[in-house]
């Protein structure tokens, strides 16, 4: 509490004294003044939240005072105080925006209360701008990237568990699949979205002090418990709570969670009696979570009820197709970051980065990318930077099968076979690869190739690329334009990204 400021504005010594007095033993910073003017040069100097202030000063007007301090500062609080108390002075200070209004003497238990409660109200305002803010960074920036089929499902479970509100989900995956992004779109597309996201990480909070993070405490449940404390179970009302690394979970918190789950009720530390808990609960693990089961380490029971509804992330080597799709999307998000403009990654590039097994998923794609941009100082990323790792894998195979035309794993790449490519397969090739960098909007696909919608069409049918249907088993794209090739699960979908 230590940084909330508050101005006492009195010019009788003895009340300007005992307010200080207080409101220091309540952990405040206080200043005091004893004439108009010097109030002004300590709201300048001292920028006070809350101001207590007299309205009969000798050389200004308090009410004057009100109005300039909330002209320069509309969200400071300010309460009056006058010995003089009557219903137009009153009416008019709160009128112009005081938090309340004392006659004298005064109760200095009530003007406790109201302080406390002013700085409570700023605290809680902060949190919600804090939440508004993450709601629109969450949505502008993670987005979810992803055009192979197993993404597609992903992309289908996220908007079923958006939609179904009351269920448990449980994300499964290995580390960097994504199972973060996961949570944080079913819950924006879900309808809590307006209300808090709160993450918790099971893994990174000690035994001891996760039941209170969870569930909070009562005033007086310990030595330092001066206050009542709401855990995220109560700061996400209305909103979801994630659980992070639900596999490092305690097994005695187990039980505890499991009943919050089942009851939607749960106790603060030190509490006689429940509170109801208006939360989706979304969790997460790397973990083989019925493995730990088998062997005692995961209560059965949870296991059963969290999974009633359950994405499986899949590694990112069974989704090589993506890897392309996912390269242009981080150079396109870290150009914006570090202000370059960094239009690609080379062919040769594209190659290592698909034969490469990403042991750590699509973080470790994003992170090898963010090394490339820094250390490469020419628009197109070359494969000369790349980690010897990564360069490494897979290049003896590849020197046994040298000069074939590649359009598969790393998604945009071709290369010339030392056999030749008639010029006609080739515009083949960028036909579908226009295709599938678009998600299967023509239009768009039509602008990468710099042709009009209808010269693609004509030429989809001359290769046979049939219209808004898939060209070959197992293709990501659905075809056409919104009206025939929306994918099925949701129009927020747009083929290559969630967002
Ligand atoms: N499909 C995706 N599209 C875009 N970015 C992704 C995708 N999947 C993961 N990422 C990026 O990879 C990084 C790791 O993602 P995230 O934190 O969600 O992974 P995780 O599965 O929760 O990993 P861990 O188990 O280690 O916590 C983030 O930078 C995220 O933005
Ligand atoms: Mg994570």
């Amino acid at each position: 509490m230590s940084n909330n400021r508050v101005l006492v504005v009195d010019d009788e010594k003895l009340i300007s004294w005992s307010l200080a007095a207080m409101l220091k033993k309540e952990g405040y910073q206080v200043e005091t003044a004893a004439s108009g003017k010097e109030a002004l040069q300590k709201f300048e100097c001292f920028k006070p939240e809350l101001v207590m202030l007299d309205i009969s000063l000798p050389d200004l007007n308090g009410l004057e005072l009100l109005k300039r301090f909330k002209a320069a500062n509309e969200e400071i609080y300010i309460v009056m105080m006058t010995a003089y108390a009557n219903a137009d002075s009153a009416v008019q200070a709160l009128q112009d925006g005081a938090e309340d209004f004392f006659g004298k003497p005064f109760n200095l238990g009530a003007i406790k209360h109201v302080v406390n409660r002013a700085f409570e109200k700023r605290r809680l305002k902060k949190e919600v701008d804090y939440f508004r803010r993450e709601l629109r960074k969450k949505s502008d920036h993670d987005k979810l990237i992803g055009n192979s089929q197993k993404m597609i499902e992903v992309f289908k479970m996220i908007k079923i568990c958006a939609d179904t509100d009351a269920k448990t989900v449980l994300i499964t995956g290995e580390s960097g699949t994504g199972k973060e992004l996961v949570a944080k779109a079913i819950h924006y597309h879900s309808a809590r979205a307006e209300a808090p996201f709160i993450e918790i990480n099971c893994a990174s909070i000690p035994e001891n002090l996760l039941e209170n993070e969870l569930f909070g405490h009562e005033r007086g449940a310990y030595t330092d418990a001066s206050k009542m404390h709401k855990g995220v179970f109560e700061m996400a009302e209305g909103g979801s709570v994630f659980l992070d690394e639900i596999g490092d979970m305690p097994f005695a918190m187990q039980a505890k969670i499991l009943k919050a789950v089942e009851t939607k009720r749960f106790r603060r530390l030190g509490g006689q009696e429940d509170v109801e808990a208006n939360v989706r609960i979304i969790t997460a693990t790397h973990q083989d979570l019925p493995a730990m089961v088998r062997n005692g380490k995961f209560r059965a029971d949870l296991f059963f009820r969290l999974n009633v509804m359950n994405i499986s992330l899949p590694s990112l080597r069974e989704r090589k197709e993506d890897i392309g799709t996912l390269v242009q999307y981080f150079i396109e998000t870290l150009n914006e970051e570090y202000g370059r403009n960094v239009l690609g990654a080379a062919p040769e590039t594209l190659e290592h980065l698909a034969r490469y097994e990403w042991p750590g998923n699509v973080r470790e794609l994003r992170n090898c990318i963010e090394r490339l941009m820094m250390l490469e100082q020419e628009k197109i990323l070359s494969a000369g930077h790349l980690s010897s790792e990564i360069r490494e894998c897979g290049q003896a195979e590849q020197e046994e099968s040298p000069g074939v035309i590649r359009s598969d794993a790393a998604g945009e790449h071709i290369v010339l076979p030392a056999s030749g490519i008639s010029l006609e397969e080739l515009e083949k090739l960028l036909i579908q690869l226009a295709l599938r960098k678009s998600g299967g909007n023509q239009t768009k696909a039509a602008r990468y190739l710099k042709t009009s919608r209808d010269t693609l069409r004509y030429r989809m049918k001359k290769f046979g690329i049939s219209d808004g249907t898939r060209e070959e088993e197992g293709s990501p794209y659905g075809g056409d334009d919104a009206a025939a090739g929306d994918p099925p699960c949701s129009n927020r979908l747009q083929g290559a990204e969630w967002s």
